[in-house]
């Protein structure tokens, strides 16, 4: 059977990473792109992708692509797919664009036409067509229309991939599960060295390395759009997840030592509910403290952390300036011969640390354009803190 393309989303910087899980999945011809990766497989390689995919967003199934010049080509092109492989007509559609350099120039209008021509289609064949629901569809449609070329794809995953299901109250600035997976995969951990987060907040670097530690699957606890599909091989799909649910459970016993600390009270109590929804009750240690008095039980080898930074920094910040110090004096202290990894949405915050980087990987966190930097710590002598 010929190969299926595909296009899996992911965080701004994090290409690389994903390019390397998908090799590792068993993808073909994986090629990056800015924001994801495409690449080649059988309908279970799509599966395994939002079952196994830590640093993903999003996977689409390409359907259909070709030259588009103006409406009735767009029509025409959406017309050739077979929509009733997708959906029934009792299920939900919902159709998004992105328009670049083409004949419309906005995105509403192409996603329009590509609606109209799939309830068509359904119309004239079952004398019924599918409604359209904006929040969870069943099957939701991208068009990517750029200059003449349109590429129509389906979305496989439904729900971003970053919503794992053990996560239910949001804390105040909680990282993207997906990008803080990504992150860890970026860093050397050997998945069995103690891992400390010392600004934990809700945890989601400690649950995630957790996940990772234990080949826990990051989609094994929720549920994915290619299993309403008309055409889903759910025999297929059934023997990936209880290969995943198999794995799991034997890795469960290599949780390696990890360590949190906050000093929001509040924070912690989201991180305890989502550690126990993730089933990873007594698995993680949390304190709660400031970062200056935290002595961590196990000396980490490994450190992970997502301060606090405001884009600016105004005199009013030198609350966030000691928070950054005392981070720093923290990983001197307590962490001698440690690599510690410091996401940083502000160069002159990062310089309170007084350590010197020797590695800074270009990162978004949302909006912001970060830094993800690594410290030896204790390898190099501190370097000359012009704020100390
Ligand atoms: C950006 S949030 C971290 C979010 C976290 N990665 C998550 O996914 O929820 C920064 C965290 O640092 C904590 N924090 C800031 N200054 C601190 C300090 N001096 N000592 C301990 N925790 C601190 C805040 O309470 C907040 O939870």
């Amino acid at each position: 059977m010929k190969d299926r393309r595909y296009y899996a989303a992911c965080t701004l910087g994090l290409e690389q990473v994903l390019h390397d899980e998908l090799v590792a999945l068993g993808a073909g011809s994986v090629q990056t792109r800015r924001g994801g990766c495409e690449f080649f497989g059988d309908l279970a390689i799509g599966y395994a992708a939002c079952l196994w995919l830590r640093s993903a967003v999003r996977v689409q199934e390409e359907l259909f692509r070709g030259r588009v010049r103006h409406r009735d080509d767009l029509y025409g092109l959406t017309r050739s797919v077979d929509w009733s492989r997708s959906i029934t007509t009792l299920q939900t559609l919902a159709v998004d664009a992105s328009v670049r350099d083409s004949f419309a120039n906005d995105t509403r209008f192409p996603a329009l036409v590509v609606k109209d021509a799939i309830c068509d289609q359904f119309r004239e064949q079952k004398d019924k067509r599918p409604d359209v629901e904006r929040e969870r569809p069943d099957l939701l449609v991208k068009l990517v229309l750029h200059a003449d070329q349109a590429i129509l794809y389906r979305d496989l995953s439904g729900e971003p991939l970053h919503k794992r299901g053990y996560r239910a109250i949001l804390h105040k600035s909680p990282l993207n599960e997906a990008l803080a997976a990504g992150l860890l995969l970026a860093t050397d951990w050997d998945r069995q060295e103690p891992l400390c987060d010392p600004m934990c907040g809700s945890a989601t670097f400690l649950v995630e390395a957790a996940f990772l530690a234990t080949d826990r699957a990051p989609g094994l606890a929720r549920s994915f759009s290619f299993e309403r599909f008309v055409d889903a091989d759910l025999a297929a799909w059934r023997r990936l997840y209880d290969d995943a649910e198999a794995r799991a459970v034997a890795g469960a016993a290599r949780c390696p030592q990890l360590l949190g600390n906050d000093r929001h009270a509040g924070a912690l109590s989201i991180a305890e509910i989502a550690i126990a929804a993730a089933g990873l009750k007594g698995k993680i240690r949390l304190q709660e403290g400031d970062v200056a008095a935290f002595a961590p039980a196990v000396a980490p080898k490994v450190v992970v952390v997502n301060p606090p930074y405001g884009e600016r920094l105004d005199a009013k910040d030198e609350e966030l300036i000691a928070d950054w110090r005392a981070l720093g004096n923290f990983l001197h202290a307590q962490c001698q011969g440690a690599r510690a990894y410091v996401l940083s949405g502000n160069a002159e915050l990062t310089r309170h640390l007084g350590l010197r980087a020797d590695r800074k990987l270009p990162v978004h966190n949302g909006p912001i354009e970060c830094r993800w930097i690594r410290y030896e710590v204790g390898q190099v002598s501190r370097s000359a803190d012009p704020a100390s």
